[in-house]
């Protein structure tokens, strides 16, 4: 059975920052109290012109040069999120035609911000099936323009950005070793967003109590949080004959500082064993673990062969835990530049459309 190593990530920030000073002119807050309760200093807002599939094409586009594998390589498209540019057609098929990964399959998959976790599970047993030999796992956000403006309760949790990771077949040992995945429905009202859904329709008039905003309660869903981190590390590494001693790094979802230092009371681990970078980013949802990932690899702190753990929890309620041998890229020959397909990728999607409008035309003549 072949095993499904991690050869490629990046990740991709919108450069405009919101610091809690920002926030406090919006509502009645301030950045001690916001430091002190949740650990963030800062978050980044996407610009009107950035989207869930704009920002998640320019982090897969730094995995896939990591990888040095070509858009065109790629078997399957998986990208978690919680703010989709569209219900449908799926902002992985959006990221598909903008890289021009011609072969892949590509579909969304929707459990908060478990998502990413969910998704690397998924695409790791498409791979150790022997069905598929590469994948591109995506966690992509803009929940910014879901947030209440006037809400302090959320608006100060939340950021967007997005990271990418690829995988990739071999018969070396390593990679994505185990993974469990949970939910609870009965909480599914603890945190949740309404509207764009089919129960209630899209639009400010249409949906007069808020239902287009993020809606939380803050205190249970730490609550919750603060009980899955521990047991579903614990799980993770059971479901894979390991131990804590044996794990260099805990990559936890970046919710919440105090939930994370409740992780690491509950693990009985030093905090400098997990990787941390929410005071930047805030909780950017699917895309917190590769983001907080990308940035301790591209600093050293990952190294290859070292074993870690991917732990976090969402809305849904949704939690997971995936352990697995970081890998570091694969050697491989020639320089693949990943992002010169981006226009081959455009001129292909005008011809697809184009050939599209023909046949339409043909087909018509023919009824
Ligand atoms: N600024 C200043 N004061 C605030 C505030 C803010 N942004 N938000 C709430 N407060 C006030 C409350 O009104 C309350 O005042 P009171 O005591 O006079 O009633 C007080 O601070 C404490 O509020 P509380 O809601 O108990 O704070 P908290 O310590 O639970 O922190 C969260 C609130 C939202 C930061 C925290 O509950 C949390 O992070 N929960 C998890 C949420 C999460 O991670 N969601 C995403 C999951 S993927």
């Amino acid at each position: 059975m072949p095993y499904a190593h991690i050869t490629g990530w990046g990740m991709s920030a919108p450069e405009p920052v919101l610091t809690n000073d920002d926030i406090s002119k919006l509502v009645e807050t301030n950045d001690a109290w916001i430091r002190e309760r949740t650990g963030i200093r800062e978050r980044r807002i996407a610009r009107e012109d950035q989207s869930p599939s704009t920002l998640a094409v320019e982090a897969s586009i730094n995995a896939l040069r990591v990888a040095n594998l070509r858009p065109t390589d790629l078997d399957l498209i998986i990208c978690s999120t919680s703010s989709p540019e569209y219900i449908f057609p799926a902002t992985a098929c959006l990221i598909q035609d903008q890289l021009g990964a011609t072969k892949a399959g590509a579909f969304d998959l929707l459990a908060a911000c478990s998502g990413f976790i969910y998704a690397l599970n998924m695409a790791a047993q498409a791979i150790r099936s022997g069905s598929i030999k590469s994948a591109l796992v995506i966690g992509s956000e803009t929940l910014s323009r879901y947030v209440d403006w006037k809400d302090r309760g959320t608006c100060i949790l939340f950021g967007d950005g997005a990271g990418a990771f690829v995988l990739q077949a071999s018969d070396q040992p390593g990679g994505v070793l185990s993974a469990v995945m949970h939910s609870d429905g009965s909480g599914g009202d603890l945190l949740s967003l309404h509207a764009g859904g089919s129960r209630y329709a899209v639009g400010e008039s249409a949906s007069p109590n808020g239902q287009h905003y993020i809606q939380m309660d803050g205190k249970e869903v730490f609550r919750f949080a603060t009980r899955v981190m521990a047991s579903s590390t614990h799980e993770v590494l059971d479901a894979a004959g390991l131990t804590l001693e044996d794990i260099k790094w805990i990559i936890p979802h970046q919710a919440n500082i105090r939930i994370i230092e409740a992780a690491a009371r509950g693990l009985k681990l030093p905090m400098d064993r997990f990787i941390v970078n929410i005071d930047r980013y805030g909780n950017t949802s699917t895309a917190s673990i590769p983001i907080a990932m990308v940035e301790a690899v591209e600093k050293g702190q990952i190294k290859p062969g070292e074993k870690i753990v991917l732990v976090g929890f969402g809305g849904g309620l949704t939690w997971g835990a995936l352990a697995a041998q970081w890998t570091g890229p694969m050697p491989s020959k020639g320089t693949v530049r990943p992002e010169q397909y981006r226009l081959f990728a455009r001129l292909r999607s005008v011809l697809r459309r184009a050939i599209r409008f023909i046949e339409g035309l043909l087909y018509r003549r023919e009824l």
